[in-house]
């Protein structure tokens, strides 16, 4: 759904999260589905990685990490709202608007909201591919381990393989954040988690 609004959340609120504790268990009370738990987790912990790859502060890299590992917090309750009722609660929560705006700029196509600053476009920019080559691992029988980045291509070139990944969407994704594509996916099959991670459903 559109979105209609560029504003999130309000910026004296910089600098303020949810713990891990609050954060999990909103995803607790909101997402029965584990695969999509998984999903949220691994998009985390991708943005946290990358932020620590950039040599940002253990704060800074908690935000990137809260911001996808919420991300699509709503969409197993609200569908059709995803992803304005997470946003909500964020803002009335006294989120961080950095961290707000980054979920909001998720899919630009969908929630007409253009991903500006790095962690919107990272979170862009793992979102379908995290789950491309996740969907991967689990075909392999060695799941993860050995994969390369030319396996993926491969998958991402065959559109019926993870017909619901968009391409067009992690092409998009990797030229807004000027980061080559093999390097993304290199990333990902490098920091990716394979499992849920110390979260008791
Ligand atoms: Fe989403
Ligand atoms: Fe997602």
């Amino acid at each position: 759904m559109n979105l209609n609004k560029s504003d999130f959340g309000k910026t004296e609120n910089a600098g303020n999260i949810l713990t891990n504790e609050e954060a999990l268990a909103l995803l607790k009370d909101w997402v029965k589905n584990e695969k999509l738990i998984v999903h949220m987790q691994q998009v985390g912990h991708l943005m946290k990685n990358y932020a620590a790859s950039k040599g940002y502060n253990v704060k800074d890299q908690y935000r990137w990490y809260l911001a996808g590992l919420l991300h699509d917090a709503d969409w197993e309750k609200w569908p059709d709202s995803h992803c304005r009722i997470i946003i909500e609660e964020l803002e009335s929560r006294n989120v961080d608007p950095e961290i707000i705006r980054a979920i909001a700029s998720h899919g630009p196509k969908y929630f007409g909201v253009e991903p500006v600053t790095e962690m919107d476009m990272m979170l862009y920019a793992f979102d379908e591919l995290s789950g491309l080559v996740h969907a991967y691992s689990l075909m392999r029988p060695e799941g993860y381990s050995g994969m390369e980045v030319k396996g993926v291509k491969k998958r991402l070139k065959d559109k019926t393989f993870a017909a619901q990944v968009s391409r067009e969407d992690i092409a998009d994704a990797s030229s807004r954040a000027g980061i080559d594509q093999d390097i993304l996916i290199e990333f990902v099959i490098k920091n990716q988690i394979d499992a849920l991670k110390n979260f008791d459903i």
